[in-house]
């Protein structure tokens, strides 16, 4: 089934599900959503009705105001709401446990959140930026974390949601039904960027994942310049960089190459092919005068002939 047709699976209230089993969040929603109706019109009407039945006359005016209490009535409302309270927390609980307990046999993904974009680390070595590949009718654990801020892993087609937090590791767990693109979003404010702290996950077949996997990180026939401006997209080099000058958190592009610029340290520096490596890999080595240090490191996640590629993109920018 294509993604177009998921989304149009979606109702106003939910985008489309792409995991049948879990559909009962769905259903509690609902649940608690007329419960919360049914209380406000009770609520509502009661009082609606004691402010007309109750307003002040000349006759209630000379009424006694001593009422003590009525049993029947204190324990109607005592009980009523407790019951509901406690089928809604077994409800929550059930589906909350099958959201928590991965299967012994998932496939594990390790997820780092970085100002600003996803970081995916396959057991192989492999690794991705920004789309998560996974098999289909595959259990998946994302085993998560953060290297700056809180950020959220959000998966609104399969329900999941869960912070990423610095120094922790967090989890969650879901099984595609089918295959299809869906949307990775950030749920958490994370900084200027946060809007764009977007990510794709496919959903492939299992024999389209292992070639995936076997070929995601082998070395590209493109020339050096053009593999740069591909990884320039792929490794969302684009979130924090311009390329025509325009302002965004880290320095733009253009014309980057040969300029002096200076440092935080005071120092002047000539931006050269040794600059950029640093930059890259090392980025609080030299940091930039007035531009806040929020580079992560691409270390292990380029290797020598993509960081010569990206070099190379950064010389034909003038
Ligand atoms: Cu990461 Cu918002």
């Amino acid at each position: 089934m294509s993604n177009e047709s998921l989304i149009n699976n979606g109702s106003f209230w939910f985008p489309g599900l792409a995991e049948e089993s879990v559909r009962g969040v769905d259903f509690l929603f609902w649940g608690v959503f007329w419960v919360s109706v049914a209380m406000f019109i009770g609520i509502m009407g009661v009082v609606v009705y004691f402010n007309v039945k109750f307003r002040r006359t000349p006759q209630n005016e000379k009424a006694v105001g001593h009422v003590t209490h009525n049993n029947v009535l204190e324990a109607v409302w005592i009980v009523i709401p407790l019951i509901l309270v406690i089928i809604l927390f077994v409800w929550g609980f059930v589906d909350y446990m099958k959201f928590s307990i991965p299967p012994a046999n998932a496939y594990e993904v390790k997820v780092i959140g970085k100002k600003w974009f996803w970081q995916f680390e396959y057991p192989n070595g492999t690794s991705s930026v920004n789309d998560l590949v996974v098999p289909e009718k595959t259990p998946i654990l994302l085993n998560m974390t953060s290297e700056d801020v809180l950020h959220s892993f959000f998966l609104p087609n399969f329900r999941r949601k869960k912070d990423m937090i610095p120094n922790r590791y967090t989890s969650i767990w879901f099984n595609s039904d089918r295959t299809g693109n869906f949307q990775i979003f950030c749920a958490e404010y994370c900084g200027d960027q946060h809007s764009v702290m977007l990510g794709s996950l496919k959903v492939v077949t299992k024999a389209e994942f292992e070639v995936w996997l076997k070929n995601a990180n082998s070395g590209s026939d493109l020339p050096p310049e053009k593999l740069g401006e591909k990884l320039y997209q792929s490794k969302a080099c684009f979130t924090c960089h311009s390329l025509d000058g325009s302002p965004k958190p880290g320095s733009t592009w253009k014309g980057l190459y040969g300029a002096k610029i200076p440092l935080a340290s005071g120092q002047t520096v000539t931006v050269d092919d040794n600059y950029l490596r640093d930059a890259i890999v090392v980025p609080a080595k030299e940091v930039r005068q007035r531009f806040p240090a929020i580079m992560p490191s691409y270390q292990g996640l380029l290797n020598e002939k993509e960081i010569a590629g990206i070099i190379a993109f950064i010389k034909t920018i003038k």
